[in-house]
């Protein structure tokens, strides 16, 4: 039992430690909505439930984004989720960037996104066949298909 406790103590102490060590920020950027992607009702749906968390300036930051070590994961997510892909700031894209992210996101819902460690916590921003088709069609502009370039 001493032993219990002293490893206890040890645990606490490193996680203590832990909330030491500085990592990203956690903030959201001021929103414009005039920058904001424009796409039918029922894509800006899945893409607010599934992707806004990582994917815009709108994040709803969960308590455990306060908390090391699930803090590094969480923040780091958002801050290169925004960086790849972020739907508060899509006008100000190129139309070539747009064309190339809209691939991107055709191909993303097949398999890669949402992240699954995040799905593990949000069951709901699970995509069903459904919602994949409707962003798929989105993104191909209503041919359902495009051509993917093996990379
Ligand atoms: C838990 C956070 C998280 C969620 C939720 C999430 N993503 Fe991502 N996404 C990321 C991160 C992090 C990257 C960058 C990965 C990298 O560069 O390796 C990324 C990259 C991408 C990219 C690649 C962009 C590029 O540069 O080509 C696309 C497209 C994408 N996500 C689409 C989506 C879509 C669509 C959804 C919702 C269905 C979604 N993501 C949900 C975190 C997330």
């Amino acid at each position: 039992m001493k032993g219990f406790f002293l490893y206890l103590s040890i645990l606490i102490g490193i996680l203590a430690i832990f909330q030491l060590i500085p990592s990203y920020g956690k903030s959201n950027p001021p929103i414009d909505k005039t920058k904001e992607i424009k796409a039918p009702k029922e894509v800006m749906a899945i893409f607010k439930r599934s992707c806004y968390d990582c994917h815009s300036n709108e994040t709803k930051w969960p308590w455990y984004a306060d908390v090391a070590p699930m803090k590094w994961a969480v923040r780091r997510d958002v801050v290169e989720g925004r960086k790849a892909l972020n739907f508060s700031i899509w006008q100000d894209y190129s139309q070539q960037k747009k064309e190339k992210l809209k691939k991107s996101i055709y191909r993303s819902v097949i398999l890669a996104m949402p992240l699954s460690q995040y799905l593990w916590l949000h069951p709901n921003a699970k995509l069903s066949k459904e919602d994949k088709k409707i962003i798929q069609n989105w993104a191909s502009d209503g041919k359902g298909y495009i051509k993917m370039d093996i990379r």
